[in-house]
This record gives C-alpha cells, structure tokens and sequence, in this order.
C-alpha cells in the first residue's frame, strides 16, 4: 500500500513512524514534511492548504492520512475523495466539529452530550454580557482555528473581555464564553468510518508553557499515556455518550464524520464533560498513544476511509507507557526565534525524537523553523520509567534557548491526580 501523510509536524512525524511499522505499507510520502520525516518516508514540497495540489498528488496513493485541522477545514479530504482515492480526515462540513465552536455546541445540545452552558456571541457587548452573567474563572473561546491559541482561561473579567474583543475581530464572526470545567483533563481519541466508533488509549495533554500549568496556553508541551488515575469504565462511558452520539448525529445531518475524532474532556463532579472536539490528531498526544499501538496503523486507516472499520479486530497495545516533552524554541509561543541550529546526541534506548518545526539547510544541518521544534518521545514499562528517559532524551538535545516544561507526566507518577467525587444524580 503506498502512502501519503499530508502536513509538516510532530504528529505527522509519529504517524509515518508508526506506518513504517506497518508491513502492508510498501511506499510511504511525507508532505510536506520536515527535517525528521525525511528519515522514515520520501519528503515532497506541497501547499498543504491547496485541495487541489493535494488531490493532484494524492493520485499516486492508495490511502492519503490528512493530519492538521486547517487542510480538513479547507477542503483537502474532499477534493482527495472526489479523485477517487481513499482518505483518513474528515470532510470540510464535518470538521466544523474543529473549525466552530458554535457549530460543536450545537451538534452536541442537538446529540444530547454533556458539555459546558455556552453563550455564542457576535458583538463585544454580547460578549460582555455573558460575562457578566457568570463567575471566574472566565472561558472565552475564539469562534474559528486559531492554531491552539484561541481558548482564554482566566481570572481577570477584563482580560476576558479584552480576549473577546480581539477574537471577534481577528479570528471569526463569534466568540463562546462558557461555563468553566473543573477537574483534570483527558484527550480521548477515536477512529470512525462514520458509523462504527473505536476509541485509543487515553492521554492527557499539558497546555501552558510553564511548570505548574502557568503561563500562557499552548499548542501543547508534553503528553503521556495510558492515564493510571483514569476510574476504569471511563473509555466505554465516553464511547456511548459522547462519541457515538455525536458521530451518530453527524451522519443524520448528512454530513458523516470519518477520520480521527478527539473528544477534549474534563473529568468533573457530574461526570466526563466535553471542553472541545477536534476533527485530526491531537498534537503531541499522538506521539505516546501511537507509540503504545502494537495493530498495524495502515489497515485501521484504510478501514476508516472505506467504511469497514467494524471488521476489524480490536486493536492490540504495548504493556507500559509513553511520555512526549516538547523542546520549544525561545519566545514560543510569542514570535519564536527561528534558523537556530539543532543537534541530537545519543539518545538513551526507547526514545525517539520527533520533529515538528524543523527544517534541513542546504549543507544538510537541522535547523528550527517553527515554535515547537522537537517531541521527545519514551516508552518504558511506568509512567516513571517512560518519564525519567524522555527527560535523559530532552538533555541529548542542544538547541540555543531551547526549553521544555520540566512537569511533564510527574503529577500522574506521583499519584497526585484525582477525579472529583462524582455528585449523586448529576
Ligand atoms: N494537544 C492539543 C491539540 O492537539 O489540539
């Protein structure tokens, strides 16, 4: 089967990784890929965001795997299916789950979904309102991709209202504000043809740049699975009222989603709650659930693509954990230096370094080119394990101001995080 990932990060990096595993994977093409993508697969130039460039190329492939939101967002799965060729990713309608908030919460009232209450709002004063009619801390979303920076959590009414303002007149025509989520968060991922749902491990995905979960958010610096403090039941609860529902829904509008669908949780007192859904991979989530998956990927792509995903047999994960730290560069995620040289030394067994913003200079040296640069990624038999090697990984990387959050997994091997008590009845 020859293969084609489209886009240029850490993600799509773990995922021809793990279709290079895959026996029945005879030809594999990253585009456009990025200096690390170029050890496991054929790298090609290619305007991600251009249907029709993709679906032109596409033509070569047996199965075409769109990793980022924005292509799907945009098109490029449909233009690939209208060529004739199978693609993992959603349509463009269906991935509005991702590209509007508004459109989510309404799929998810119309499915029957618990989620946060939301306001959807298109002016400043109706934003201000909604405010008003709510207590810290404030959750004001921007109404449209707006590359993992557009969720405001704080304390400050002004700074919420200030968030608002600009989104409204930077990203999209609406903002949500809606109520605030307690308890941990969980990203679960699942395949779906559109009918049939299996969901992956569970991960948990630390979001701001600083140690403790302070600092500005993030697309994301480090990721671990399986979750040890995870109520056993959690996964199947989610597939039957979360999940299904929503992809159930989604083929009753006409619009089936097929793809990866990412249900953003948060654990609370009334149970698991969505905080978002996203229509791809999550990043860097993916590179410790796929480090853990033992079925070969391609078969399991294919099946979402063509519609027989419930013949396939349950999918076989690796004993043990993973764990990603993200090395970023200076002044991520402000305007992040880039063209800084990155060198890997030796790295410890079971890690594997994947790449995000990189790129090779004409002398063939790796050079930064992106806010997050590289995903350090371990597998051990703990959390502890897979956590004291992907840091041993973080120190054989020598980028000048690069930096990494220091906390990644450390809560969850210390046993620190705890699921509110469920409220009877709720
Ligand atoms: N890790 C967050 C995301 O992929 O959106």
């Amino acid at each position: 089967m020859k293969v084609l990932v489209v886009g240029p990060g850490a993600r799509e990096h773990a995922l021809v990784l793990a279709l290079s595993r895959d026996p029945a994977v005879t030809y594999l093409t990253c585009a456009p890929g990025n200096a690390g993508t170029v050890e496991v697969a054929e790298v090609l130039p290619l305007d991600a965001m251009n249907p029709a460039a993709v679906a032109s190329l596409a033509r070569h492939y047996d199965l075409v795997v769109v990793g980022p939101e924005a292509p799907l967002v945009a098109g490029v799965a449909d233009a690939v299916r209208e060529v004739g060729v199978p693609v993992f990713g959603p349509s463009a309608a269906a991935a509005q789950l991702e590209g509007s908030k508004t459109f989510a919460k309404d799929v998810m009232a119309a499915a029957g979904v618990p989620t946060a209450a939301s306001d959807s709002c298109t002016t400043a004063d109706e934003a201000v309102q909604a405010l008003g009619r709510r207590v810290a801390p404030y959750v004001v979303k921007a109404d449209g991709l707006a590359a993992g920076k557009g969720v405001l959590v704080t304390s400050d009414r002004i700074d919420a209202e200030n968030f608002a303002r600009d989104a409204l007149s930077t990203v999209g025509a609406r903002v949500v504000i809606e109520d605030f989520l307690d308890g941990p968060e969980v990203s679960l991922f699942a395949l779906t043809d559109g009918t049939t749902v299996v969901p992956l491990l569970p991960a948990q995905d630390h979001k701001r740049v600083g140690d403790d979960d302070t600092g500005p958010n993030t697309g994301g610096m480090g990721a671990y699975a399986p979750l040890p403090w995870l109520p056993s039941g959690t996964v199947e609860h989610v597939l039957t009222s979360v999940l299904q529902p929503v992809v159930a829904e989604m083929a009753t509008r006409g619009t089936p989603f097929s793809g990866l669908l990412y249900a953003g949780l948060a654990m609370t007192s009334r149970g698991p709650q969505v905080v978002e859904f996203n229509c791809r991979f999550g990043d860097p989530e993916t590179q410790v659930v796929l480090a853990l998956l033992d079925t070969p990927l391609a078969g399991l792509l294919l099946a979402c693509a063509n519609g027989t995903l419930a013949a396939e047999p349950p999918l076989v994960w690796r004993p043990g954990a993973a764990v990603t730290v993200v090395v970023a560069a200076e002044n991520y995620p402000g305007t992040p230096a880039a063209g800084d040289e990155v060198v890997v030394g030796d790295l410890p067994e079971g890690v594997t370094v994947l790449h995000a913003g990189t790129r090779l200079s004409e002398d063939g040296a790796v050079l930064t080119s992106g806010g997050r640069v590289l995903s350090v990624t371990a597998t051990g038999s703990s959390l502890a394990e897979a956590r004291t090697r992907a840091y041993e990984g973080v120190a054989a990387v020598h980028l000048r101001g690069g930096f990494s959050r220091s906390d990644i997994a450390a809560k969850a091997a210390r046993g620190e995080i705890s699921v509110p008590t469920q409220v009877e009845g709720a």
